[in-house]
């Protein structure tokens, strides 16, 4: 998915926000990127998962900092930035097409740089495939992105920032979010796990955790701002080690970020099994605040699959997992991940799949095929699985799921949940938000004005991805 976003001045949050604004609105006086009305302005697109979105909500406060400003279409733009995304080939196969897109561009002046996953992975293979590149950048070296922009100013034409050594993680004085209702906030950057398929501890580094009293005053002020609810991510967020001599815990810091005042809903995802102990459950049945839902992705039913994943679970380790958070005082719905078609995987491994499905009773899932990655050790494993092969398992998977689902939604008809309200539709007195739970309601209300704010929602009916319902006054 690709999001190009507009600039909005009332969408910055930071402490520099009121002098940052200052300056996004005056033209910069450096003679940076482009000439015309191009200069010191900034495109950016994103692919990929929401670290990917906050990241370039991030970067794009890093620019709007130094005076730039953002622009619609990259061809306003002196600078063209592109947010990329290495989890599975598809999405890494677009890259070299759209920065062949963007090529002509370059030769009226525009200076082009490829941030994310696969900045990280194919490194200065980029300036060879695509000369008209000046900047690649991997997201563990976005905190230099300040001396790197300096560079391309003064007219360096081959910066790089390829490190992962690092243990910090990517703080900013400013960042410009993107969605009004909900704050994303990265707690927790990298990943220590080594899962076999996959190239995230090679395109994002170790694992780093932010300090706890630097989240927490992140969130007051996110508070301040009006945001009410928040959410807490990393690749293992539950995974949380905080840095400092307090200590704090997973659970703790969920807690305390439920306190902070004007908080009304806290998120958190992506959990890994491994990682997900009882506090968690403790918090989320003490704390209404902390939304009712965790999304745990299991990858797989068959702990034979597993163990080739390095996924450092059983499936009975994980239905112990699924019980927990079942026994919980609320309900919690559970969402997951899976890959199907993983290297060595057989017909039974894949039907252990199904009726893990069978028994968890998913309140909704992600689904792929396995795609091999550079660098990752399934790429050497034996046993492919044929392409054909796995769309069929996939379409099996996705069928099952759907029945499954529907049943979930015949169980919600006639209850009445609180939904945030989050898009207005063009047809009138139509509106769409989510529940604690993540489900996305439709639903219809006589209100003039209702974005932002939470109201109670009667379910009258369900899609399989959506409820339907009324706005109960
Ligand atoms: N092939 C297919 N799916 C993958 N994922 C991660 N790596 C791969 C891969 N190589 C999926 C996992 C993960 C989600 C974000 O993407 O299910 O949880
Ligand atoms: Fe990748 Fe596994 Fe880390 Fe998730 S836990 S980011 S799947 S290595």
């Amino acid at each position: 998915m690709s999001k190009p976003f507009d600039f909005e001045i009332g969408k910055l949050t930071g402490p520099e926000t009121h002098s940052a604004q200052k300056t996004a609105l005056y033209p910069l006086t450096a003679d940076a990127f482009g000439r015309g009305p191009e200069r010191g302005t900034f495109f950016l697109e994103t692919f990929g998962c929401q670290m990917n979105d906050h990241d370039s909500e991030k970067v794009a406060g890093v620019l709007l900092a130094r005076g730039y400003r953002q622009v619609e279409t990259p061809e306003a733009a002196g600078l063209i930035l592109y947010n990329t995304c290495s989890i599975r080939e598809k999405a890494a196969q677009k890259v070299f097409s759209r920065l062949g897109e963007y090529r002509a561009k370059q030769c009226e002046g525009r200076i082009i740089g490829v941030l994310g996953c696969v900045a990280q992975q194919e490194g200065e293979d980029i300036f060879e495939r695509a000369p008209w590149v000046s900047l690649v950048c991997g997201s563990a070296s976005y905190r230099k992105l300040p001396e790197m922009l300096a560079e391309l100013e003064a007219g360096n034409h081959r910066v790089t920032g390829l490190a992962t050594d690092t243990d910090e993680t990517f703080e900013t004085e400013m960042t410009r979010r993107d969605n009004p209702f909900r704050a994303y906030l990265t707690i927790i950057e990298g990943c220590d796990k080594a899962c076999t398929y996959c190239v995230v501890p090679y395109t994002r580094g170790p694992e780093r955790s932010r300090a706890s009293d630097s989240i927490l005053r992140e969130v007051r002020q996110l508070a301040e701002f009006g945001y009410s609810e928040i959410q807490l991510l990393g690749q293992t967020v539950n995974s949380y080690k905080d840095p400092t001599p307090r200590k704090m815990r997973f659970a703790e810091l969920l807690l305390a970020v439920a306190d902070v005042p004007g908080i009304r809903r806290v998120r958190f995802t992506t959990s890994h099994p491994s990682d997900f102990t009882q506090d968690i459950v403790r918090a989320m049945e003490v704390q209404p605040k902390i939304c009712e839902h965790v999304h745990l992705p299991v990858q797989s039913g068959s702990t034979k699959v597993l163990r080739a994943m390095q996924r450092t679970y059983t499936r009975e380790e994980y239905l112990e997992k699924i019980a927990m958070i079942r026994s919980a005082s609320r309900p919690i719905a559970i969402t997951t991940d899976i890959i199907v078609g993983f290297p060595g995987e057989s017909g039974p491994d894949f039907r252990e799949t199904l009726s893990l499905l069978d028994e968890v009773k998913y309140d909704s899932l992600f689904s792929f095929k396995y795609s091999p990655r550079p660098n990752t050790p399934s790429l050497k494993m034996a046993d492919a699985i044929p392409e054909e092969e796995k769309s069929h398992r996939l379409a099996l998977l996705q069928d099952q799921q759907r029945e499954i689902q529907k049943a979930h939604h015949a169980r919600v008809i006639g209850g009445t949940y609180e939904v945030l309200v989050s898009g207005k539709s063009r047809r009138e007195n139509q509106w769409s938000g989510y529940t604690s739970s993540y489900r996305l309601a439709n639903f219809s209300s006589p209100a003039k004005e209702l974005l932002g704010s939470y109201v109670q929602v009667r379910v009258t009916g369900a899609t399989p991805n959506s409820l339907v319902g009324e706005h109960v006054v």
